[in-house]
């Protein structure tokens, strides 16, 4: 069984058949998602989603692409949601350096803000973090995010990196770009995490694993991951699968198999 701590079914990507991927996961081995809200409008689709189906749980928040235009009401709108039933984390949230747009200020202050926002809701947060990697680390210590807990989604940074957000609890998310022959850096990283920190998910629908590279990804490709992991790790795709699930409910109580 694998659950996909990760995906964004909500997308345009899925607007045809947006239905008859997720009613297949099951069939595929994968029996729960954890739909990742990126703006407000995305973060309703993740709530109607998970209103519709029964295995698709949602993390709600604001990426920072998406921070341009945020109010406090905004702020009173995510807390008021984060008590819905199957709201198992705030995310996803962070910092994005890749992109100029919006300003490295006003994605820090949102960020900062909705880790106070979980800490205050008591739920682990879902961090995007691209370029950015001492500004995170940096901003996760102000608000003392080692009380918080949840996931360095996608992570992209160097293993030395990774030591430092597992000293703060932090779980890691480790997609298809463990399968590119080009991603050397992060089969190195899962190479020294501990398997008790690691979690699958797959960003859809972006960065389908081999083979499959460059089309659109969902969840049934996470058996390659699985693979690749299992390989790395020198040891079975089923102890993969039953430890990533653990870790994932761990993380995340208030998902039920
Ligand atoms: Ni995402």
């Amino acid at each position: 069984m694998i659950i996909d701590t990760h995906a964004h079914y909500d997308d345009k990507a899925f607007e045809e058949d947006r239905n008859e991927v997720l009613e297949g996961l099951a069939s595929c081995g994968i029996h729960r998602v954890v739909n990742s809200g990126s703006s407000l409008e995305a973060c309703k689709r993740t709530i109607e989603l998970t209103e519709q189906y029964p295995f698709v749980y949602g993390s709600l928040g604001i990426h920072p692409c998406d921070t341009g235009d945020l109010t406090e009401d905004h702020m009173n709108w995510l807390a008021r949601q984060s008590g819905l039933d199957k709201c198992v984390a705030i995310g996803e949230i962070g910092l994005d350096y890749y992109w100029d747009e919006p300003e490295r200020q006003l994605q820090k202050k949102w960020f900062a803000r909705q880790l106070r926002l979980a800490r205050e809701v008591g739920l682990p947060v879902v961090i995007h973090s691209r370029e950015a990697a001492q500004d995170t680390l940096d901003l996760m210590r102000a608000e003392h995010a080692e009380r918080i807990g949840g996931v360095i989604h996608c992570y992209s940074y160097s293993r030395e990196l990774a030591r430092d957000f597992l000293d703060m609890g932090f779980y890691i998310g480790i997609g298809g770009v463990v399968t590119f022959k080009n991603g050397r850096k992060l089969k190195e990283t899962v190479e020294y995490l501990p398997m008790d920190r690691i979690l699958l998910e797959t960003d859809s629908p972006y960065l389908s694993p081999m083979p499959n590279r460059g089309r659109r990804n969902d969840s049934r490709n996470l058996p390659s991951v699985v693979t690749e992991i299992a390989r790395i790790k020198g040891i079975t795709e089923d102890e993969v699968e039953r430890i990533t699930t653990e870790n994932a409910l761990r993380l995340y109580p208030r998902i039920r198999l």
